[in-house]
């Protein structure tokens, strides 16, 4: 069976909810900590098998571009500075082997319209599509490489989900779905934000998919829905008519970094566990709680 090669990282949103900070900076270059979110999910899908990233970009996003291209000046000077560690840091921004193509999404269409960019790119063969502001922290394995084992079992697509309180369905797409044999959890339908009242479960998607390349012929076919936008999870829908699709609850905790609540609880927990930073940032929490 193929294996996932490749991950499509839609970042062409304008991210209003961080605005100021970013009026001229992507929403994807926040840092928690010392990486920018973009970084945590390239190196979850380098983790889960992708050789490819395929970075769906927007006016705007070059900071990203520059993020992982290589940084001659910076290297120089980090070089002749003796600052080895920091030069290594630097250049290892992702492992050699690992190959980033930029495309440019000149309309803001919607996540569905961001993904079928990506076809030309893709072609013929399964791949991940990762919303970057969800961020899911997992030591041992990261979600994409757990979603990765789901897609090796059963050549279905499979959506990573997680229960929401159930007056926030309007928020993301909610899955029905039913518990099968061999105790996967499939699909057996999927609406983009319903109103808590029409909510056919609590079971959020979150953002992480492995997608057939059937998603393409049926995204070519999507017309707007919610929001105006061509909508992945209406594609979705159509996909389900033909092929399996199965909800995976990962193991993971998941930070919405798309508000800024979940992009402080984030900074906050990742401080508490950065090596260096660690132990006198929960000092100083300690001491602030006083
Ligand atoms: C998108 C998807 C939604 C999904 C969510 C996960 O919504 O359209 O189905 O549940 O991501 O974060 P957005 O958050 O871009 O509005």
């Amino acid at each position: 069976m193929a294996k996932i090669r490749k991950a499509v990282f839609p970042v062409a949103g304008l991210g209003t909810r961080f605005l100021p900070a970013t009026k001229a900076s992507p929403k994807e270059m926040l840092p928690v900590v010392d990486k920018p979110l973009i970084q945590y999910a390239a190196e979850e899908a380098e983790a889960g098998g992708a050789e490819h990233l395929i970075f769906i970009t927007g006016r705007h996003k070059r900071s990203i571009e520059d993020h992982f291209d290589k940084a001659y000046e910076l290297e120089a000077e980090l070089k002749e500075a003796g600052k080895h560690k920091l030069l290594e840091l630097v250049q290892n921004v992702l492992p050699a082997h690992v190959n980033c193509i930029f495309l440019r999404q000149a309309e803001a269409l919607g996540l569905g319209h961001a993904v079928l960019c990506a076809k030309p790119v893709v072609g013929n063969e399964p791949f991940a599509v990762i919303l970057a502001d969800d961020l899911i922290r997992n030591d041992d394995k990261g979600v994409v490489e757990q979603m990765a084992e789901v897609f090796d079992r059963t050549g279905a697509s499979v959506l990573s989900v997680q229960e929401v309180p159930p007056g926030e369905t309007d928020k993301y797409g909610i899955v029905a779905t039913e518990p099968q044999p061999d105790g996967t959890l499939r699909v057996v339908s999927i609406v983009e934000k319903p109103k808590p009242a029409d909510a056919p479960s609590n079971l959020a998607v979150v953002g992480r998919y492995l997608l057939t390349p059937t998603i393409f012929d049926k995204l070519e076919q999507t017309t707007p829905g919610a929001g105006g936008e061509i909508q992945l999870t209406d594609a979705i829908a159509a996909l389900l008519e033909d092929e399996p699709v199965i909800a995976y609850p990962f193991a993971g905790k998941r930070y919405d970094c798309g508000s800024k609540e979940g992009y402080l609880e984030a900074t906050v927990e990742y401080a508490l566990s950065h090596p260096e930073l660690g132990e006198s940032f929960r000092a100083y929490l300690k001491q602030l709680a006083l």
